[in-house]
């Protein structure tokens, strides 16, 4: 395959590069070193890939550049470019996510439409659903996002939908559910509760410690995206949950965080934050059906590989 990767510094994108890289694909990784969180992080991410021929990185952003040379001579597209993080979304915030993550999207799926391509497999999120109906909650649950963030992923998912059901573009939305794992984005929990504890800190805990997550390991994040660029007879417009079917509390989080770093997690404990779903859980069902797929790495094994990163980050940083 040649693969076009947006985000490609990002978190899972970096991760994904590698993976494909590895698998003897060739990559075109696009990516617009945002400010979501320090652009030199997105940089390290890289480091690896930039040294393999096989990897061609254009700093460009989704947003204003041709995205028809951005297709030229490629096969596959792995969507993750996109500005994540819920509390942010509110106030004046909202308009740079409906730029990266609305206006990103339909950009790249009209140029993948002129163009054609083999597969256009794009990040949606657990945030579509907001509080749900039931859990594990199925896909066919009626999304009802609790944040200005969720309301984006969820337009952004619906217009793949809408150009593989209308012009035949072969899109696939890949709902993941809380991804964790070395190089998670510096503004999510487990990083900050990782972070601040091996700097002696305190973690700002929203909430009673009570809100549950599908935490899911970012290698099985991986294996998803290559699922979902190479399987076979996937209808166009398919949605698909991408999760950890067993959930954790974020108390029972803070106890694994501790016994991994060997030091109790040090809580500041501040009121529930708005945008955050208090329950998130999928079932992964469909994955399995229709990519092959279901997540293997269970919560403490992650959260050992996690915490012994970033002790060996430190190490070679200090
Ligand atoms: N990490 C999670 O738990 C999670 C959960 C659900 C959904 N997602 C989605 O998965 C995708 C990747 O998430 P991540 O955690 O790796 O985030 P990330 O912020 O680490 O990566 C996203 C990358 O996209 C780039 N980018 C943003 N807007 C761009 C634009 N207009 N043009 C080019 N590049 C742009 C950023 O610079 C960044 O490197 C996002 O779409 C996110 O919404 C992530």
């Amino acid at each position: 395959m040649h693969v076009l990767v947006t985000g490609c510094a990002g978190f899972i994108g970096s991760h994904t590069v590698e993976r494909l890289l590895r698998d003897g694909h060739r990559v075109r990784g696009v990516d617009a070193f945002t400010d979501s969180y320090d652009p030199s992080l997105k940089h390290e991410n890289l480091r690896a890939a930039l040294d393999d021929p096989a990897f061609e990185l254009l700093d460009r952003d989704l947003v204003d550049t041709d995205a028809d040379a951005l297709l030229d001579g490629v096969d596959h597209v792995l969507h993750l470019a996109g500005q994540p993080g819920v509390r942010d979304s509110w106030a004046d915030g909202f308009e740079v996510y409906v730029q990266r993550n609305v206006v990103a999207t339909q950009r790249l799926l009209e140029a993948a439409r002129r163009r054609g391509v083999d597969r256009f497999a794009a990040a949606s999120s657990s945030s579509v659903y907001g509080d749900a109906e039931t859990y594990p909650t199925p896909e066919t649950a009626l999304p009802r996002p609790v944040s200005p963030y969720g309301v984006t992923k969820l337009a952004s998912e619906q217009l793949c939908t809408l150009y593989g059901t209308n012009f035949g573009v072969p899109t696939v939305s890949l709902r993941y559910f809380t991804v964790y794992g070395p190089r998670q984005r510096t503004d999510m929990a487990l990083r900050r509760m990782i972070d601040t504890t091996l700097d002696g800190g305190t973690f700002p805990l929203f909430g009673d410690g009570s809100v549950r997550r599908s935490f899911t390991y970012v290698t099985d994040v991986v294996d998803a995206n290559v699922a979902a660029l190479t399987a076979e007879d996937l209808p166009h417009g398919s949605v698909c949950n991408i999760a950890q079917e067993s959930t954790a509390s974020m108390s029972e989080l803070i106890e694994l965080v501790g016994s991994a770093l060997g030091r109790p997690v040090l809580v500041e404990r501040l009121p529930t934050a708005a945008g955050d779903a208090s329950r998130t859980g999928g079932s992964s069902q469909l994955a399995a059906e229709l990519l092959g797929w279901r997540a293997t790495v269970e919560l403490p094994d992650g959260i050992a590989a996690m915490a012994a990163w970033a002790r060996e980050r430190r190490a070679v940083r200090d």
